[in-house]
Formats: C-alpha cells, sequence, structure tokens
C-alpha cells in the first residue's frame, strides 16, 4: 500500500497510495475524479452550473451562473434566491430530523447533542428573538463567542433573517474587538458570559463592555449566553440575555430569501498593510464551495463522525464547522476548550469517547501533540477515525508521517489541505479515495480550481525547482467578493499585480516534476504563528502606539512548533536599553500588544537597535530583518544600505 520507508530519512519523494478498504466506499474514485476534472475543464460554468444546481435548495432559480462583466467583481448565481440556514437545516428535516447534528463536549467535560430538529428550533428561536430586537436584512452582528454550539446556532440565526455576521476571534483584545465593531458599523453583539479555555475563564463580555465603552456607537444591543454563569455586569437597556430572548417566541421562522449574491458574513484577517480587512462571502457561492468539498475532501458519510477542531472564529471554522458538514447533512463533534486540558490526551480522549471518524486540524497542533510522546494516543482507541485533514500551514513531512502511523495507524488517508479566508473554501487537497499523497504537499488543485504557480511576469513557471507567486486562473463560486467598505483594496490586493487577469494568493509555491503543489509560506508580510494569520505591519502599529517607542518592524522566523515567530525590531525613543531596563521593555511591550490586538500576536523576541536597516530612500530592509531574526548570516548585498553597521548591533 505504501512503499513504507517509517524511521529512515524523511525526503519528499515517498508516496501514500489511498488505501483499498477505503477507495472501496469513497464518494469520489479515481474515476470519478477524470471525470469531474474533464467536465470542469470542458465547461467551467457548465459544471458550476449542474453543481449548484443539485446541490443547493433554491427558493427561486438562478438564470446565470457567472457574470464576468465586471471582472474582477465576480458574480455567481445572481438572481436565484435561497436562504442557507435553509440549506443547513430545514432541508434535513422530513429525513433527517433525528440524526444527530452537533455533539458538543465542553472543556469540563459536559457533553450536550442537538438533534437537525433539535438544531434547526434553536436556531428558529434566536432568529425569531434577533427580529424582536430589531435586526434585519443585511444588518452586521458581531459574534464573539466560546466554541460551544450556541456559536453555530448564532451564524445560522444571522443567515436565516439574512444579517450577515461577524465572527470575532476570542483571543483578541477589546482594542481589536472595537475596531472590528466599528468598521463593520455593526448593531448588534452576540457573546456570552465567559467560555471556558486552559482551565481559565475567558471574558467575552467584559472584553465587549470595554470596547463598547469607549465607542461603537452603533451597537443597540448586547445578546448574551449564559455559558460560564460566574456572575457579570448586565446593563439594562442594552444587554439581554439570550435565554430571555428566546423565552417566548416561536421554534419555526420564515427565512429571509436573499439573492445569491447577498453577503452571507465578514470575516476579519490580517494582510500585508494597514489595519484588519473583512473579507465579504457571497451566500450562494460560498454555501455551495463549503457543501461541495466537505463531501469531495472530508468524504462525508452518513455514518461519520466529523470533528473539524477550529474555533468557530476562523474560516476554517466557518466553513468545516458551521455551515459546509450541515449542509451536507453530516454530524459534527465541537469541543470548546484547550487541546491539553487537563491533560495531553484530551483530544484523544474525546475522539474515543464519541466515536470520531474524520479529524481535522492544524499542523501545530499536530507537532505540540506529538512532542508529548506516543505514549499517550496509544492509551486511547483511534479504530474508528478513517481520515485525517491538516489546514492552516504547511505541514512538516515530519508531523505528517507522525499524524499518519501514530494517529491514524497508517491506515487513514491524509488530506493536507490549501486554502485562505478569501477563497471561502479549500482549493488544493487530495481527494482520499483518489489522490495518491506525499507527506507535505497538498497535492493539486480540486476539480474546477485553476491554480498555477507563475513568475514576475505571470507566466508559468515550469522547472520543478523553482518557486514563483501561487493564482489562481479562474473565478470559483466561493471566492471573497470584496473586502467591507473597501473594494478598491480588495482589487489592489489580490488582483493588480497580473492586471486582473489572475487572483493572487499572497503564497509562493512549487510544483514537482509530476505537478505536485508545494507551498512554501507567504510572499507578502502576514505571519502565520500556530496557523493564526498575523500582518506584520498591525503588530508594528501596535507597538509605535507605546509612549516610549520611535519605530518597529515586525518579522516571522522559523519556530519548531508554531511554524512561525513573531519576531520585533524595535527603536526605543532615547537611549537603548540594555541588561534589566531591555528585560523590563520587553516585558511591558508584550503585554501592549496583548491589549492591543491580543496574546496571539504578543513577540516571542523583542531586540532593540538605536536604528533599522533601511535603504537610501528610506525603506524597512525587513528581507534582512528575517534572516537576522532566523539567525543566518547575512550573505545579501548590503550595499543598497544607508546604515549597514546597524546589522551588528540587530543581530546580538
Ligand atoms: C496558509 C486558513 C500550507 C497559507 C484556511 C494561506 C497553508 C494562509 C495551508 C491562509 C496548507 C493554509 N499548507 N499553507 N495546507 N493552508 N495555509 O486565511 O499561507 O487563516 O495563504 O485560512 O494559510 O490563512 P487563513
Amino acid at each position: 500500500m505504501t512503499n513504507d520507508t517509517i524511521g529512515s530519512v524523511l525526503h519528499e519523494t515517498r508516496t501514500f497510495h489511498p488505501p483499498q478498504a477505503f477507495v472501496d466506499h469513497a464518494r469520489i474514485t479515481p474515476d470519478r475524479l477524470t471525470s469531474l476534472r474533464e467536465e470542469a475543464d470542458r465547461d467551467p460554468e457548465g459544471f458550476w452550473g449542474r453543481l449548484a444546481q443539485e446541490e443547493i435548495d433554491w427558493h427561486k432559480p438562478f438564470p446565470q451562473v457567472l457574470d464576468s462583466s465586471r471582472a474582477p467583481r465576480y458574480t455567481w448565481f445572481e438572481g436565484g434566491e435561497l436562504n442557507v440556514s435553509v440549506n443547513c437545516l430545514d432541508r434535513h428535516l422530513a429525513r433527517r430530523g433525528q440524526k444527530t447534528a452537533i455533539i458538543a463536549e465542553g472543556e469540563k467535560g459536559d457533553v450536550r447533542v442537538f438533534t437537525y430538529a433539535s438544531l434547526h428550533r434553536e436556531v428558529c428561536r434566536l432568529a425569531n428573538g434577533l427580529r424582536k430586537l430589531g435586526a434585519r436584512k443585511g444588518d452586521r452582528i458581531i459574534l464573539l463567542m466560546p466554541n460551544v454550539p450556541e456559536a453555530v446556532i448564532a451564524m445560522q440565526a444571522c443567515a436565516r433573517i439574512g444579517a450577515l455576521h461577524s465572527v470575532v476571534f476570542g483571543g483578541f483584545s477589546a482594542e481589536s474587538l472595537k475596531s472590528r465593531i466599528e468598521d463593520a458599523n455593526a448593531r448588534f453583539v452576540i457573546t456570552a458570559d465567559g467560555g471556558h479555555r486552559g482551565g481559565k475563564i475567558i471574558e467575552l463580555k467584559s472584553f465587549v463592555d470595554k470596547a463598547l465603552s469607549t465607542g461603537c456607537k452603533s451597537v443597540r444591543n448586547v445578546v448574551v449566553l449564559k455559558r460560564t454563569d460566574h456572575g457579570i455586569a448586565m446593563d439594562d437597556k442594552r444587554d439581554v440575555w439570550w435565554h430571555d430572548l428566546v423565552a417566548n417566541v416561536k421554534d419555526t421562522c420564515d427565512p429571509a430569501w436573499v439573492d445569491a449574491e447577498h453577503p452571507l458574513f465578514l470575516l476579519y484577517t490580517s494582510g500585508s498593510t494597514g489595519r484588519p480587512k473583512g473579507i465579504v462571502h457571497a451566500s450562494g457561492g460560498y454555501l455551495l464551495g463549503a457543501l461541495l468539498t466537505s463531501k469531495w475532501v472530508f468524504d462525508l458519510q452518513a455514518s461519520d463522525v466529523f470533528w473539524c477542531t477550529a474555533d468557530v472564529g476562523w474560516i476554517t471554522g466557518h466553513s468545516y464547522v458551521a455551515y459546509g458538514p450541515l449542509a451536507a447533512g453530516a454530524t459534527i463533534l465541537m469541543y470548546e476548550g484547550a487541546p491539553t486540558e487537563p491533560h495531553g490526551g484530551r483530544f484523544w480522549e474525546i475522539c474515543e469517547k464519541h466515536g470520531v471518524t474524520i479529524f481535522y486540524t492544524a499542523p501545530t497542533a499536530i507537532r505540540a501533540l506529538m512532542r508529548l510522546g506516543d505514549d499517550i494516543p496509544a492509551k486511547y482507541d483511534l479504530s474508528k477515525l478513517r481520515l485525517l485533514g491538516s489546514v492552516g500551514e504547511p505541514i512538516n513531512p515530519e508531523a505528517w508521517m507522525w499524524y499518519h502511523r501514530v494517529i491514524g495507524g497508517a491506515r487513514c488517508p491524509i488530506v493536507d489541505t490549501w486554502w485562505q479566508t478569501e477563497t471561502g473554501s479549500i482549493m488544493m487537497s487530495p481527494i482520499p479515495g483518489a489522490v495518491v499523497t506525499k507527506p507535505g504537499s497538498c497535492t493539486f488543485p480540486l476539480p474546477g480550481i485553476d491554480a498555477d504557480v507563475v513568475d514576475e511576469e505571470g507566466e508559468r513557471i515550469q522547472s520543478p525547482e523553482e518557486g514563483g507567486y501561487l493564482v489562481i486562473k479562474r473565478p470559483w463560486p466561493s471566492m471573497a467578493r470584496t473586502i467591507y467598505g473597501d473594494d478598491a483594496r480588495y482589487q489592489e490586493t489580490y488582483w493588480n499585480k497580473f492586471n486582473n487577469r489572475y487572483y493572487v494568493a499572497g503564497d509562493s509555491a512549487h510544483r514537482d516534476a509530476e505537478g505536485y503543489f508545494w507551498i512554501l509560506g507567504r510572499n507578502d508580510d502576514v505571519i502565520k504563528v500556530s496557523g493564526h494569520r498575523l500582518g506584520s505591519m498591525e503588530i508594528e502599529s501596535a507597538l509605535c502606539a507605546h509612549p516610549n517607542i520611535a519605530e518597529a518592524a515586525v518579522v516571522g522566523r522559523p519556530d519548531a512548533l508554531t511554524g512561525e515567530a513573531v519576531v520585533a525590531f524595535v527603536v526605543p525613543k532615547g537611549a537603548r536599553p540594555e541588561g534589566d531596563a531591555a528585560t523590563k521593555l520587553t516585558i511591558e511591550l508584550r503585554a501592549w500588544v496583548t491589549e492591543q490586538i491580543g496574546a496571539l500576536a504578543r513577540p516571542a523576541e523583542i531586540r532593540y537597535g538605536d536604528n533599522l536597516p533601511k535603504t537610501r530612500s528610506g525603506k524597512i530592509m525587513r528581507r534582512l530583518l528575517r534572516s537576522l531574526a532566523a539567525g543566518e548570516v547575512i550573505a545579501q548585498d548590503t550595499s543598497t544600505l544607508e546604515n549597514a553597521s546597524i546589522l551588528a548591533q540587530l543581530a546580538a
């Protein structure tokens, strides 16, 4: 089955064939994959049109598939009407109403189960409650929630009334929350009194209070879920308990029918410049992408229990917790807490306890659990697992092999899925029953996705040794439509580089001699820490906002556990601190960044200089800083540098 070289030197030429037992029952067999690819290549629009018709329940059929007349503003299925929550819930009621939709395990071990029928009722009740508060189609609603089913219920309830949710990850600071609320001009916030994480209570409601105390004038009401019940302040005029809001409402709710292009949600993500951008996804195309990839990549079958460990605050939690698998009528698992709380076997214990069959997580989590040793997973029965997935950052072959051998018992295919907040759904991944995998490669684009690696001129790179820009050459249904309130920035960021011909992902990649894609990392100033996406400029602005800081530059350096780590080069006002003074300032700055953005952006290392390396025109040379951060000898030509002597100081 595999040319099994486990234990020998890891290199990238090993291949793993889909196990026959998997192929025998796979949704997509090799033949089926070939025919899907052929169909998509022959007639891309016809392909997506057929799938949209078959997979989605339309209230009103779409008159056209794709409109390219305002490229790069593409629209899909425009004129068709649907409701996403109807597609995720109502359509299962007749045949699968009593099927389990969500198994939810709290960090403290509390378990709750929702069937499709009960989930539908809860969604309808909240949707009615939101309408009672005056929420309408098109309103923006911010969600700051623990990773509990109510987060999904809130997202689905927004979709039901045509309101746009914008989920903010619970690890961000009040400051970050505020800037997102203000950018979205949100009328409502849905949150919880708290969530459980790492044995502590995350004070979500108090973050909201803090954000709202200094701005966010657009917010009318805050809906508060009682989760931790540890006693919080409620503002009588503004705050309403979730359970009170839904106490006397019907458990059915007429859905708002929306155009396929009606935005389903905004999700803020970091880019290379400026503030986080609110990526906008459209109802019809996004739903199609999330649903199809759930079926194709995760091979979802009636008896599966699918656990995507991502928090709902990230795109992965949107597409593979809240929407895709539910649209497919699957059973999902949600876990509220930290992977090692209260012990290092928690993930595997949950897999055993709930019979998880498909497990999808990030390389950082795999590496962290791998470090704890093989004995821990060995204590649990993982025999129900049949498919494993990885997302968010490149997976190193060593972690891939451990995942394969120790967690997958050498019997589960691994799908290494490449995609982005902007792509809405998985773009490149093995189809588990049809594609031969190589550790560390996301293999090939999915049917209908025209990905390529091009050079500075936009020409395909032929040499398998050479890296280039990862681009997508044809539009696809789940692509982002715009950046909320800033379409010019959308076009500039993703389309202008190659004159609007290709979508530019911001990653570099190469293709090997067999055409397999290998992601090399970002080619902009985005840093991926534990799979979380951070903008260098955001962290720099935060540092520069500190009263003692004159200038700062932030780069990523490779880290064996978190993939990348944040390194900040800082020029203080006044004398450069040394010894204890430097230690003290470092502690202060790390706390400052936590306060301004969130703990995930906290620099792992801060170095102080009298200046930063700059070109004669005053541009900071990040390339050099990256080498310095990685501890590399500077081999580059530094002759264009204004102040080359600064390198020695910063290298220390
Ligand atoms: C990176 C996460 C290598 C990549 C879904 C991309 C990956 C960014 C992979 C998007 C993968 C995601 N292999 N790198 N399988 N998946 N990335 O928006 O740099 O949080 O551009 O979406 O993560 O991050 P985002």
